[in-house]
């Protein structure tokens, strides 16, 4: 069995060092708010790039505190892509704001800047940006229309940490970048992380203000907050990990290479844009015999998902919106068409070679897909 995702095998290789760091704090019994996270916000920071981490209690809450902290209020309409995971408009509709839909590119599975400008009203405020699967979106026309609206850009960073557009890491070049270390992510912890990531003074003063119950002065609260914190475990071994982010990454983009190489011809590979640098949080194909092809992957025991079967405006918790099948064509083919492989950096050859095969055996002849 192969399976979608595997952590032992990563574990095994850093158990030491993550041991001993996580050892540390529980000597130290300094555990919320303490040298692990102001560490490792900076770290984070550096890495990316940015000016700015600060470290809350998981990715959606990393998506409230980034909407808020750039002004998102009640009434507010935040322009974001249905063909996502529920947290990206959860986070939206949870502040009060309207999350408003916009298609995807066709070719890709991110936000389409040409279909922005048609849904931006006077109520509009900011624009939410996914960088699917790992692949960032097409940042430039997106950050050039927020420019000219007046508008704000939050990155949601949670499937993409290190990847790269034209030289730039997701995360720094909107207003805010939220970021999950659910331990399935690129880089995640040993339970709920999360983080903004901001070049803005303002904006992490205001992050820092509301993950602490809107408070600046112990005791004395300026506005509504909340209690969103990374505690010192999560960022001792967040600390770790970091350090080996960029190899696993790479080994990502290795196993991609290879699946890519041997499927084309038998199902459409996912794309890479000129000037990007996926980091394969997932490994997602298309093909117009999903459904059939997922069930026989996972007869012969290779693992295989579909992320995800349904798009945010055909979803019950939205049906309020009076959305239907057909307002948005392009993530709908892509709902229907998706199809994730296992995708980890510890997978060998031998395991890449056995997905590679079981896709092919699934084929009698190469088919027509996408
Ligand atoms: C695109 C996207 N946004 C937001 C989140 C929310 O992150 P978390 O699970 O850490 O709250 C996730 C995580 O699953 C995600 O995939």
């Amino acid at each position: 069995m192969i399976p979608i995702l595997e952590l032992k095998t990563q574990y095994a290789e850093i158990r030491e060092e993550v041991e001993r760091a996580v050892c540390e704090v529980l000597s130290r019994t300094h555990y919320i708010l303490g040298p692990e996270v102001a560490a490792f916000e900076k770290e984070f920071a550096e890495w990316n790039g940015a000016a700015y981490g600060i470290g809350c209690a998981s990715g959606t809450d990393a998506l409230v505190l980034a909407l808020k902290a750039v002004g998102v209020k009640p009434g507010d309409e935040v322009i974001a892509p249905p063909f996502t995971f529920m947290a990206t408009a959860g986070a939206v509709s949870s502040i009060g704001a309207q999350p408003v839909f916009c298609d995807i590119q066709p070719g890709s599975f991110n936000l389409d800047p040409a279909e922005i400008e048609k849904l931006i009203t006077p109520r509009t405020k900011a624009i939410e940006v996914v960088h699917l699967y790992g692949h960032p979106a097409d940042m430039d026309p997106i950050l050039e229309i927020a420019r000219k609206h007046h508008l704000k850009v939050v990155e949601d960073c949670a499937q993409a940490t290190g990847a790269t557009y034209h030289g730039k890491k997701v995360g720094t070049m909107g207003d805010a970048g939220a970021f999950s270390f659910f331990p399935s992510k690129n880089l995640g912890c040993a339970g709920d992380g999360g983080l903004v990531l901001t070049n803005n003074a303002d904006v992490d003063e205001r992050v820092r203000c509301l993950r602490g119950h809107g408070s600046r002065r112990k005791y004395f609260h300026d506005e509504l907050g909340t209690n969103s914190r990374l505690d010192e475990v999560q960022a001792a071994v967040l600390r770790v990990k970091l350090r080996h982010l960029e190899r696993w990454n790479e080994k990502r983009r290795a196993v991609a290479a290879k699946y890519s190489e041997h499927l084309k011809g038998f199902v459409t590979p996912p794309p890479v844009a000129p000037g990007c640098q996926h980091v394969f949080h997932q490994y997602t194909l298309r093909t117009t015999r999903r459904d059939e092809m997922m069930t026989y992957l996972n007869e012969k025991g290779v693992g295989a998902i579909i992320y995800y079967p349904l798009a945010l405006h055909l979803q019950q918790v939205y049906a309020a919106m009076g959305h239907k099948l057909g307002d948005f064509p392009v993530t709908e083919k892509a709902q229907d068409e998706v199809l994730s492989l296992p995708m980890y950096p510890e997978l060998n050859e031998g395991q890449i070679e056995q997905v590679v095969q079981t896709v092919k055996d699934f084929h009698s002849q190469p088919v027509q897909a996408g």
